[in-house]
């Protein structure tokens, strides 16, 4: 059989930098340098330490993601980097440094959307993505329920996003106020594992009958929680924080796996994806287990690994683009940091045509007969 292309897919939204290597929907080689610790100290993301650390990492993780995989730049057949959303000079890092590989390796570059990349990393683990399907995203900054047809061809389907926090800032929020430490979503997973999930009944927003069914809303649960540290606080008791963050995991993993739930019904598709950081956490993953087992809808949820950001995922988007004849990017394409996700791929359209009719010839000017 002959081996299909081989693409370096290049990942700097946020605080990871990553380089992954794909060919025929397999991983290759994955490599991610984090700087997470340089903004525990903040309690969250600092944008310029970010973009510094990416430029430090760029290059020995693609060194290292190469030599991983036992390849030469040489052997590279295009290469794709993650355009929007995120931080703008983290984005900018990285695709000033995709731009220079595509360039001196003389391969085509593709800009991708980020997000498409959690969608794209299940692929690396299931194969390719049933269509259609319906994809429930949650990381850091998006909470979203699609619908997906294929990834590289369709638009996607927006069933609900949140009304404003994501479920990872819920997460990454409440943990602070709990003191627990940065990032606020393992932290909580590792706690709520000693607690009673049931000694508190946070909030289910959006999950009465007449709301929204598929919009999301974590603001609220974020206060509610914030509430119950207050009163102990106030009432000078011991925080039960175990129990607190058992009961946070319960509250999003129940809302969040109930609603896509629903989506798969109302849409009546057979499968279910589960990406972003957020799906992680080891009670979103057992409640979808369950609920997907009862309603006869299969589950696909990506290794760990795959979960948070990564290389991997862009390249997996990449290749499926190369694979459908997708228009590259030129290379004076820029980042786009609030990228809607409309599409996988962020290379703007070609603009269309002009079709001007020709104007009549302009008449002589005749002067006075002189
Ligand atoms: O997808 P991701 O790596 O980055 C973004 O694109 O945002 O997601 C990061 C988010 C953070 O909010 C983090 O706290 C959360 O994913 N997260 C978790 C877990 N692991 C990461 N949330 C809950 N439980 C986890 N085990
Ligand atoms: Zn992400």
């Amino acid at each position: 059989m002959v081996s299909g292309p081989v693409v370096l897919g290049i990942e700097s939204s946020c605080d990871e930098t990553g380089a992954g290597i794909v060919r025929d929907g397999k991983l290759l080689a994955h490599v991610v340098a984090s700087s997470m610790d340089e903004h525990a100290l903040f309690g969250g993301v600092v944008p310029e330490i970010a973009a510094r650390a990416h430029l430090q990492a760029f290059t020995p993780v693609v060194r290292e993601a190469l030599d991983r995989a036992g390849l030469r730049l040489s052997r590279i057949d295009a290469v794709a980097v993650t355009t929007g959303p995120g931080l703008s000079g983290a984005l900018q890092v990285g695709l000033a440094g995709a731009k220079s590989l595509a360039y001196a390796a003389g391969v085509p570059l593709y800009g991708v959307h980020h997000l498409a990349g959690h969608v794209a990393a299940d692929t690396l683990e299931h194969g390719p993505l049933p269509s259609p399907c319906v994809v429930l995203i949650v990381s850091g900054g998006h909470t979203s329920l699609l619908l997906v047809r294929d990834l590289a061809r369709d638009p996607i389907l927006h069933l609900g996003d949140t009304l404003d926090d994501a479920a990872g800032e819920c997460f990454d929020k409440v943990a602070r106020i709990m003191g627990l430490p940065y990032p606020g979503g393992p932290a909580v997973d590792r706690a709520a594992r000693d607690g009673d999930p049931r000694a508190v009944r946070f909030p289910r927003p959006l999950t009465r009958p007449g709301d929204d069914p598929y919009a999301f809303s974590f603001s609220g649960l974020k206060t509610a929680a914030a509430r119950w540290v207050e009163q102990h606080r106030l009432q000078g008791l011991d925080l039960p924080v175990a129990d607190g963050a058992a009961a946070l995991q319960e509250a999003v993993a129940d809302v969040l796996t109930r609603k896509a739930l629903a989506a798969c019904a109302a849409y009546d598709v057979r499968t279910l994806i589960v990406v972003g950081g957020v799906a992680a956490n080891s009670r979103v993953r057992a409640l979808a287990e369950q609920r997907c087992a009862a309603a006869g809808v299969e589950l696909r949820v990506p290794p760990m690994t795959l979960c948070t950001d990564n290389g991997a995922m862009i390249a997996a988007v990449g290749e499926l683009l190369v694979r459908a004849g997708a228009e590259p990017a030129p290379l004076d394409v820029s980042i786009d940091p609030s990228a809607p996700l409309e599409r996988a791929s962020l290379t703007p359209l070609p603009p269309t045509p002009l079709s001007l009719t020709p104007l009549p010839p302009t008449p002589a000017i005749v002067g006075p007969a002189s």
